[in-house]
C-alpha cells in the first residue's frame, strides 16, 4: 500500500500544480510541499490561492516553500504570462502537475473559442506544458503528470468538429472526450520523449471517485443519487495518491496511466490502472490530436 511515507525527499525540486486551490490539486501540492519541494500554487483566482497557501501552511509542516501563481486554463495568453514568470524565476521545472478540471459545467467557451472542459482540461495543459517544456528540459529528471478520469473510457473518438460547441452540447460527452485527449498527450508525449533519449516522464493519473468541488454543476439532489451508486468515496488526501505516486516514485513509469487498485478503481491505493481502450492507445488518433493542438495554440515542443 502506497501511501504519503513512501514519498521520496524533494528537497531542491521545483513543482508546478495547476487547480492547487482545491481538492485533489490542494493535496497533491500539500504533500509535495510537505516532501520538500517548491511548490507553485497555480489557480485562476489569487484570493483563493492564497487561502489554500495558508490552509496548508497551518496544516503541515512543510520542508518546501509554497508560491502563488494566477493562471486561467482558459487562455492561452494567461498560460503564456504564466510560463514566461515562471522561467524568468526558477531555472528549471521538476515536476508538473497538470490537474484543474472542470466536469459537466453548463455550455461555455474558453477565451479563444473552445468547448469549455476540452478547453481548460486538454488545450490548456497541452499549452502550459509546451511552453514549459524548456524549464522541463533543464531539470535532470522532470516528470508531467496529467489528470484523466474513468470516464476517458466512454469516448471512443474524437470529433475534430465539435471541439468549439459546433454542435449540440452534450456535458458528459464532452467531459469523456476532454479526459480521453489527456490520455492520448500523455502517451504521445511519452513517447516523443523516449525517442528523443531525455530524461522526462509522462503519466496519467486518475482519483477514482473522490469527493471534491468537481461535482459543483451537478444539483445537490442528484449528486445524492450518483454518489450513492458507488459503495465508497475517496477524501481528497487519498484521491491524490495516485498522481504523488505518478511524480514522485522512483518506480513509476512513464507512458502509464496510474489510479487506484480497487475493484473498479473507484478507491484504494496507487496501481496501474486497468482502463485501457482501442481510442486511448490509438496512435493515429494520438498525432491527429497532437497537430491539431499545435496548431490551434501555436505551442510548439522543442524536443
Ligand atoms: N474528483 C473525482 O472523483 C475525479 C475523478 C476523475 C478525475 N478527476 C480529475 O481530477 C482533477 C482535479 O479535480 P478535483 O476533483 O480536485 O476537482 P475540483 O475540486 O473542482 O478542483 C478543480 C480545480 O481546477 C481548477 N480550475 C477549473 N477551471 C480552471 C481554469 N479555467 N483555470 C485554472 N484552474 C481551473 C479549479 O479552480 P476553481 O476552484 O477556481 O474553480 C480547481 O482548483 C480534474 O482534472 C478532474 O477532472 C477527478
Amino acid at each position: 500500500m502506497w501511501i504519503h511515507d513512501n514519498i521520496p525527499d524533494l528537497s531542491g525540486k521545483t513543482a508546478i500544480v495547476t487547480g492547487a486551490n482545491t481538492g485533489i490539486g490542494y493535496e497533491t501540492a500539500k504533500a509535495l510541499y510537505v516532501a520538500g519541494a517548491d511548490v507553485i500554487i497555480a489557480a485562476r483566482d489569487l484570493q483563493r490561492a492564497k487561502d489554500a497557501k495558508e490552509k496548508m501552511i497551518a496544516e503541515v509542516k512543510g520542508r518546501g516553500s509554497l508560491e502563488i501563481q494566477l493562471l486561467n486554463l482558459a487562455s492561452l495568453s494567461q498560460i503564456k504570462t504564466f510560463s514566461q514568470t515562471i522561467q524568468e524565476k526558477y531555472p528549471q521545472v521538476d515536476i508538473l502537475i497538470n490537474n484543474a478540471g472542470v466536469m459537466i459545467p453548463p455550455p461555455a467557451k474558453t477565451d479563444d473559442g473552445f468547448e469549455l472542459q476540452f478547453g481548460v482540461n486538454f488545450i490548456g495543459h497541452f499549452a502550459l506544458t509546451g511552453n514549459l517544456f524548456g524549464a522541463l528540459k533543464r531539470s535532470d529528471a522532470a516528470r508531467v503528470v496529467t489528470l484523466s478520469s474513468g470516464a476517458a473510457i466512454r469516448a471512443s473518438g474524437i470529433d475534430f468538429n465539435n471541439l468549439r460547441l459546433e454542435k449540440s452540447y452534450d456535458a458528459w460527452r464532452e467531459y469523456a472526450v476532454s479526459k480521453l485527449a489527456d490520455i492520448l498527450f500523455t502517451y504521445a508525449l511519452d513517447r516523443k520523449l523516449k525517442a528523443a533519449n531525455f530524461n522526462m516522464i509522462s503519466a496519467a493519473a486518475h482519483p477514482g471517485v473522490t469527493r471534491t468541488d468537481l461535482q459543483r454543476h451537478i444539483p445537490a439532489e442528484e449528486l445524492k443519487g450518483l454518489f450513492a451508486q458507488f459503495d465508497e468515496v475517496m477524501e481528497p488526501w487519498q484521491g491524490a495518491l495516485p498522481t504523488l505516486f505518478a511524480a514522485t516514485d522512483p518506480n513509476a513509469s512513464g507512458g502509464v496511466f496510474y489510479g487506484p487498485d480497487g475493484d473498479k478503481e473507484y478507491t484504494g491505493y496507487p496501481a496501474p490502472s486497468r482502463h485501457s481502450t482501442p481510442a486511448m492507445n490509438d496512435p493515429v488518433l494520438a498525432k491527429q490530436l497532437w497537430d491539431y493542438a499545435e496548431e490551434v495554440t501555436q505551442v510548439k515542443f522543442n524536443f
